[in-house]
């Protein structure tokens, strides 16, 4: 496995592999890489010849007052954990390589970035298609692996490929959870014992939302108030949303019908936690 830390020698070490036609899995993450970046990375072991990590903690992608500064970072461990599920290329390159001081273009989209993650953080999904439109740029990928874990980013993605022809095919992952259901994050490392035992409210308000629609509940309504009201009551949690949407448009819904998203963020701490089902009713 190789490691590289800038564009110009990632280039050329894909250029002789392009050229013997071999195909090349993208993994974009932004380190910390725990079971559900290896998931990714196993997959693309699965589907291609070349898998390549890319390991970037993209500034442009953060808001004012969160965490750049602070997400935990370890490269020495994250190439162990890339080479034992399998990468043959991590791309780890520092800020100032990725984006030029005076960088001015960015990629921004008019629709699905106004909802859930993108309205309480404004700018946040400009950042991360900016960097996923460069990182496709550079490696030129036949495939690119997402989580459901960002079941919103990866409808922005695929959005984005398709409208601005990036000819890359985006495969969507389901999410990997720690035994007791919380889906996991590199976030998790923030929190306190105590509210790693409060983060459990969010898998289980969507996994009781689950059984309530399997037992026949059709009120998006119901269903919503029922998670808010389970989250709210969780002393350590802030409820930032839960929203039952339609699972392509992200349009809110009245009746739960068709492919249905149910999306929660929740603050434990100072921690944004993130966790969604989705079902097809
Ligand atoms: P990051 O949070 O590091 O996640 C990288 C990829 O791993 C994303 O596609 C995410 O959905 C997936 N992932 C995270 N937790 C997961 C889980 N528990 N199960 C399955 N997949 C999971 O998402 C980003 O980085 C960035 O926004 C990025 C796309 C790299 C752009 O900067």
């Amino acid at each position: 496995m190789k490691l590289t830390k800038t564009k110009a020698e990632l280039r050329d070490m894909l250029k002789d592999i392009r050229r013997e036609g071999k195909s090349i899995g993208l993994v974009p993450t932004m380190g910390y890489l725990h079971e559900g970046h290896l998931s990714l990375i196993r997959k693309a072991r699965q589907e291609n010849d070349i898998v390549v990590v890319s390991i970037f903690v993209n500034p442009t992608q953060f808001g004012e007052g969160e965490d750049y500064g602070t997400y935990p970072r370890d490269l020495d461990r994250d190439t162990g954990r890339c080479r034992e599920a399998g990468a043959d290329i991590v791309f780890a390159p520092e800020a100032e390589e990725m984006y030029a001081k005076t960088n001015a273009a960015f990629v921004d989209m008019s629709r699905l970035t106004d909802r859930l993650c993108g309205a309480s953080r404004p700018g946040h999904f400009r950042g991360v298609m900016t960097v996923v439109a460069k990182l496709f740029n550079i490696v030129l990928p036949d495939r690119a692996y997402f989580g459901q874990k960002d079941a919103q980013q990866v409808l922005v993605v695929k959005r984005m490929v398709r409208d601005l022809d990036f000819d890359v095919h985006i495969v969507e992952a389901p999410i990997v959870r720690e035994t007791d259901g919380l889906a996991m994050s590199s976030r998790n490392t923030y929190l306190s014992p105590a509210e790693r035992r409060a983060a459990l409210v969010l898998s289980q308000s969507l996994f009781e939302a689950r059984q309530r629609i399997e037992g026949g509940e059709r009120r998006a309504d119901v269903i919503r108030n029922g998670i808010a009201g389970q989250i709210s009551s969780q002393p350590l949690a802030r409820l930032d949303y839960a929203e039952v949407v339609d699972a392509e448009t992200l349009e809110p819904l009245r009746e739960i019908r068709g492919s249905v998203l149910i999306a929660v963020a929740a603050r434990l701490g100072d921690t944004r936690l993130i966790d969604n089902i989705k079902l097809e009713v």
